[in-house]
């Protein structure tokens, strides 16, 4: 029994990635067959370590037919392609810039970007995470990192991420000594923000998720424009007020044509860790009715939890520490569909070089 490279695509024509809409024909990198087995291998433009045993069955399904007895190995490969560059310049070392930012403070958004840039992470993403709130930098702490630690120095214009749970970290926290201004008129702040992203040696970013300070004004603007913003996240909860906001932030976003990929919608439901009663104390549906109106996704709902405040100021995020909980599959599962969506923004958009016609005029 043998099997051809063409009989294996035209059979993968058959089945397509639930994230991306992408058959698996599309992806196919290579087929090698030799006596009675077959190695099929696939390329995706995100990371999606959480549906390896999914996708893999997908595919020996799809190839069952053509490939009869033959052992059937797959291999899944990764390559995420950078964002078409806008009119900002890309950032060394980065291909994609995620910007996650609320209405207001206090929503969880510096939570939400913690364990979405982990989720990212384990994955299989290299990921960046830069903590942009210079009026109230906390990265550090939910990550655990020791208040001593400082950034490598590489020259007068470079200095080396702080690497922790195998991702790449910057913050102002890092790199202040003493006390921060209380009070940062605006151009410092874009100043130091944009120093912090600039000055900073990423290593082969796939995707650098930057916490913006609180707001949606001038501030949050200017600093999403310092960077080539592929996607933004908002992260909201139920409240009126918060919602509010969070349609601020989208009209923001889409006045300078940064794409908004979601709304996060955080404390959505307390769970009773007595009886395990789910109560939406916050009001229910608002997440969901903004992303209708506004023709957005609702990317997740979270759980109000002590668990999440607990392990987040502790240093030791759900991501990493509660992995198989279920605030850590609402992340992984998010982190998918935001990646899935930058990929395929990506293709979509892809610059078509015109081909220029040269009539001869003789
Ligand atoms: N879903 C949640 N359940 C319980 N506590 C949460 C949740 N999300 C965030 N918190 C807690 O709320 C506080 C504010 O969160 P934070 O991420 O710092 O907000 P922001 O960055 O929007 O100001 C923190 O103490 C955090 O641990
Ligand atoms: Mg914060």
């Amino acid at each position: 029994m043998s099997v051809s490279y063409d009989e294996i695509k035209d059979a993968l024509r058959k089945a397509s990635d639930p994230y991306t809409g992408i058959e698996f024909a599309n992806c196919l990198d290579g087929v090698s067959v030799e006596k009675e087995r077959v190695v099929i291998q696939l390329e995706f433009g995100y990371p999606a370590e959480g549906k390896r045993e999914e996708t893999i069955a997908s595919v020996r399904a799809a190839v069952a037919a053509v490939c009869g007895g033959m052992e059937v190995e797959v291999e899944l490969g990764m390559n995420v392609l950078p964002s078409v560059p806008g009119k900002v310049p890309r950032v060394e070392g980065v291909k994609n810039v995620i910007a996650v930012a609320s209405g207001k403070g206090g929503v969880g958004k510096s939570t939400v970007a913690v364990n979405l840039a982990l989720a990212l992470s384990k994955e299989g993403a290299s990921v960046g995470l830069l903590d942009g709130d210079i009026y109230g930098p906390s990265m550090g702490m939910m990550l655990g990192v020791p208040e001593a630690a400082r950034p490598r120095v590489i020259d007068e214009n470079s200095m080396e991420p702080i690497t922790v749970h195998g991702m790449q970290c910057m913050s102002l926290a890092f790199v202040m000594s003493g006390n921060m201004p209380a009070v940062w008129r605006g151009p410092m702040a874009s100043g130091a923000f944009q120093q912090l992203i600039e000055q900073t040696a990423w290593q082969a970013v796939d995707y650098l998720v930057v916490d913006l300070p609180p707001g949606t004004g001038d501030i949050q603007l200017t600093l999403a424009q310092k960077a080539p913003v592929s996607g933004a996240i908002i992260v909201t909860t139920p409240q009126d007020i918060a919602l509010l906001d969070a349609v601020k932030g989208i009209e923001m976003f889409r006045t300078v044509e940064i794409p908004v990929i979601g709304l996060v919608e955080n404390m959505s439901v307390h769970i009773c860790t007595n009886c395990g009663h789910r109560e939406h104390l916050f009001g229910e549906g608002g997440g969901a009715e903004v992303t209708r109106t506004y023709e957005t996704e609702l990317l997740a709902e979270l759980p109000l939890s002590g668990d999440i405040r607990a392990l987040s100021d502790s240093g030791t995020p759900p991501v990493v520490s509660d992995p198989d909980g279920e605030v850590a599959q609402i992340f992984r599962e998010t982190a998918r569909r935001i990646a899935a969506d930058l990929h395929k923004r990506v293709i979509e958009h892809k610059v078509v070089i015109p081909i220029v016609q040269i009539h001869d005029p003789s």
